[in-house]
């Protein structure tokens, strides 16, 4: 009995009248006369691998779509054309019964809305399979990016008492009883005893542990999922999401810009050159014009701008924006959109952010109006990279902190590592699933993370 080909390695090194065994899940079965033609998908490769199968050899009314399947049989040339080769089975072998009745994927196009409602099945679409293929490449390619840099995967923690952004969006973690919580004299609620002795949450970001880790071991990235309670119903935000987050020691904004460049380009190509096939499928399916917009990311260097050129540039292009641009105030989708796609027409980098709008760890410029912040805004996306040269000055930082109104109790750890051995360090982190939009086209981020939490929604 031969041992089982997933359908990819089978189109690409099996050969004519070898004997093979293939298994995975019915997407159609159009019976003739005598035989039947199944097409069989096993998730390794978008193309259906078409199975002859003479009728006697199994029970029609069980070979359904959705149905399991193990066919073994001889790999023979197709007369068709449409593919090069084809199953004449000798054996079919229906795994997990016979699907119910109500098996909601059929062979038509289903709306993203609707397959939403059916996250667990989505999976088994073309659009799903080739999603969820892509992701795992760029995942491989982030890591291997970062590898081939001398970079250090760090495992920051998803438990916190920090909020990293200081924007107050984070989901609190607690074992107490939220219908009798203990409380103190004053009413308000007892943390001590609580799991953790006080509040915890979960992080927003890897980046103050990562910085621990940079002013140690040089170079260091996290890979990890991260949330945010934020209320934002759009097509570019998640409650959860996955981000990737070099910290680099020695580093300032200008290194960061690069890196971050280099590696957008990176997984560009990466894709380009192994993902063929599903990139083929986005571009027909779902942005027509793909392949050019993902060649012309490789082919030109990011344009640089700084923010108060941006809003200047915002201020004289004549469009009507439903936010008026105005200097200090952050900048919306819209003009990110509009930088990127008509401005610039490729990825921008936008530097030198007014402090009041950023994050209290941002170093701050000497303009004193500024910090060395940047944001990578791709078309379609808009911002897919938010990094910044961190506040390495001891002073410097504990004054923002006061600024920002952030208790130090919070952050005696992090202000430690301006004590003992500061050094100017950089860092950024990019989006997981914006990264997966920019790269298939795919309009809304719901459809490129395999189970979305957004408010309101966590099903599954
Ligand atoms: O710009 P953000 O908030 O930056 C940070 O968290 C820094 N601590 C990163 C660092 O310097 N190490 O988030 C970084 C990126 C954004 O550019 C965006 O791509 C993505 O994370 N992002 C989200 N993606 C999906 N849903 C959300 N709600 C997101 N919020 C941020
Ligand atoms: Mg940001």
């Amino acid at each position: 009995m031969p041992t089982r080909t997933k359908i990819k390695q089978l189109l690409q090194e099996a050969k004519v009248g070898e004997e093979i065994k293939v298994a995975g899940w019915i997407r159609s079965n159009r019976a003739q006369k005598t035989f039947s033609f199944i097409e069989l998908n096993d998730g390794s490769t978008l193309g259906n691998f078409q199975i002859v199968a003479q009728n006697e050899l199994f029970d029609s009314s069980d070979l359904t779509t959705g149905a399991a399947i193990i066919a073994t049989g001889k790999l023979v040339e197709s007369p068709g054309g449409k593919q090069k080769v084809e199953m004449q089975a000798e054996k079919i072998e229906l795994v997990g019964g016979c699907p119910a009745d109500d098996y909601p994927l059929q062979k038509k196009r289903h709306s993203f809305e609707f397959l939403r409602t059916i996250a667990h099945l989505r999976p088994r679409t073309n659009t799903q399979g080739a999603v969820a293929r892509v992701r795992n490449a760029l995942a491989f390619a982030s890591h291997r990016f970062f590898q081939e840099r001398g970079f250090l995967y760090l495992q920051s923690p998803i438990i916190t008492s920090s909020d990293c952004e200081g924007a107050g969006e984070m989901f609190q973690v607690s074992s107490l009883d939220l219908n009798k919580p203990p409380k103190n004299k004053d009413g308000s609620i007892d943390f001590s005893q609580d799991f953790f002795g006080k509040p915890a949450f979960l992080t927003v970001s890897g980046q103050l542990n990562g910085e621990a880790y940079a002013t140690a071991l040089s170079d260091v990235y996290t890979f990890g999922p991260t949330f945010r309670a934020e209320n934002s119903h759009t097509a570019r935000h998640l409650a959860e999401f996955w981000m990737i987050e070099p910290e680099m020691a020695f580093a300032d904004l200008a290194d960061t810009a690069k890196i971050g460049e280099e590696y957008l380009k990176y997984l560009v190509k990466y894709a380009k050159e192994n993902c063929e096939e599903d990139l083929n499928f986005f571009d027909q399916w779902v942005e027509k014009g793909l392949h050019k917009r993902l060649d012309h990311v490789l082919e030109a260097p990011f344009a640089y701008i700084p923010y108060t050129k941006a809003v200047e540039i915002l201020q004289k292009s004549g469009e009507k924006f439903d936010f008026e641009p105005k200097w200090g105030i952050d900048l919306q989708t819209e003009h990110e959109r509009y930088l990127t796609e008509k401005h610039a027409k490729k990825p921008v980098i936008v530097t030198d952010y007014p402090k009041e709008i950023k994050a209290f760890y941002m170093r701050e410029n000497d303009d004193n109006k500024t910090v060395a912040a940047l944001d990578i805004l791709v078309p379609k996306v808009g911002e897919i990279i938010g990094g910044s040269q961190r506040e390495e000055r001891y002073d410097r930082l504990e004054a923002k902190f006061r600024e920002h109104e952030l208790d130090i109790e919070h952050y005696k750890w992090y202000l430690d590592l301006r004590r003992f051995g500061s050094v100017p360090h950089s860092g950024f982190g990019a989006g997981f699933e914006r990264l997966v939009q920019f790269i298939t086209g795919m309009e809304n981020i719901r459809d490129v993370i395999a189970f979305p939490r957004v408010p309101g929604q966590v099903e599954f």
